[in-house]
């Protein structure tokens, strides 16, 4: 359905029926189409073709899942059932199992026939929770650029960014936007970098579409072309979100984001991670290996995928048919090279310290 005036969220409760409604993110940035989700598989589908992407997003999504899913039988192997579902849908992104864990918490100690209903308020009260967290991540966040056009005295403040980690990857604000989107609202002059994303282009397609919708300057460049600003000082902060990151500082996100970290580390470039507390792992023990990086189809990295000039999707082999292809779509950060996190909590260095002054002691709890 092609929608008259846009949505101000990603995702939102049917007003007539227990049901959400999505923008669905694989049409933009040609369309700005949204779909409705009536079942647990529904739910499922949105998150594992990314429909609905970014981790705060998913982890609402699964959320709003776990309701779905509950509408006809909630007793104990539904809800099993339900949870264990959603949890296979994506690997990476720690708000999943973050959202799962607490759904699951808050629904196994009900009666069965209490559980959809509080599913339901539990899911709208995270949506809630989320669109808080960020737009405290975007005040945290602006006072840094703030700072940087203070002692820049004039131009605007460029910031770099990688994939998208805006409104679209959240309910409303986004994580590492969410610092321009404040900024810009206080009268700041920034303007942003934006990296293409290959190979899903989630920076070119929906980075400079909600940018451009919110009125903010950026500018797309190739992933590659990043260094090379850098190094000619054209970039005053980088800031991405992240899918999941560590209890030592350790950041996960998508493909592409470690370059960028070394390349700012190379040439004195702050690179921040902008990040809320449902995306932080205390539990999975940092070292090689530790985190599930999702590894998508080779296609996607054999092919370029866009709207012709007809407006229909359409891909093109970028390579050889018979070329083979690793397209894994995560990296990992070290945490010595992100110059600090910012969160809904204030920003604090990727430490296991910093992490423990912002959120305090581990909570006790399993994932999902
Ligand atoms: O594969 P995606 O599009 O879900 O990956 C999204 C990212 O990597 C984002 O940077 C991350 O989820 C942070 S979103 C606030």
């Amino acid at each position: 359905m092609q929608v008259e005036s846009p949505p101000t969220r990603t995702i939102w409760r049917s007003p007539d029926s227990a049901a959400v409604e999505i923008i669905d993110q694989t049409r933009l940035p040609a369309a700005l189409e949204t779909c409705r989700l009536t079942s647990l598989e529904d739910a499922a589908v949105a998150i594992r073709t990314m429909q609905v992407r970014g981790a705060p997003l998913i982890g609402v999504t699964a959320a709003y899942g776990v309701a779905l899913g509950l509408a006809e039988h909630a007793d104990d192997d539904a809800l099993a059932a339900v949870i264990a579902t959603l949890a296979g849908t994506r690997p990476t992104g720690r708000d999943l199992f973050t959202v799962l864990a607490k759904m699951r918490d808050a629904l196994a100690g009900l009666p069965p026939a209490e559980r959809p209903q509080a599913a339901w308020s539990l899911a709208d009260e995270l949506a809630e929770e989320c669109v808080r967290t960020c737009r405290a991540i975007g005040q945290h966040g602006a006072a840094l650029i703030e700072r940087i056009a203070k002692d820049k005295k004039g131009g605007p403040v460029n910031v770099l960014t990688h994939c998208n980690a805006g409104w679209l990857a959240c309910i409303e604000w986004g994580t590492a936007l969410a610092p321009v989107y404040v900024a810009a609202e206080r009268g700041c002059d920034v303007h942003v970098w934006v990296g293409e994303t290959r190979p899903r282009n989630q920076g070119a397609a929906l980075t400079c579409w909600e940018l451009g919708s919110g009125g903010i300057p950026h500018t797309l460049t190739v992933d590659s072309a990043t260094g090379y600003l850098m190094s000619e000082a054209r970039v005053d902060l980088a800031i991405t979100g992240a899918d999941r990151v560590l209890r030592d500082g350790t950041v996960c996100n998508k493909i592409g984001t470690y370059m960028k970290a070394l390349a700012a580390r190379d040439n004195g470039v702050p690179f921040y991670v902008a990040v809320p507390e449902t995306t932080v792992d205390r539990t999975t023990s940092p070292g090689p290996g530790a985190i599930p990086i999702e590894e998508r189809d080779a296609g996607e990295v054999l092919r370029a995928s866009g709207r012709n000039a007809a407006g229909a999707h359409d891909s093109i082999a970028v390579a050889p048919l018979a070329t083979a292809a690793f397209n894994p779509a995560f990296d990992v950060t070290p945490p010595h090279l992100v110059h600090g996190l910012v969160t809904e909590a204030g920003v604090g260095p990727a430490t296991p310290e910093g992490i423990e002054a912002l959120f305090g002691p581990a909570p006790e709890g399993r994932p999902a």
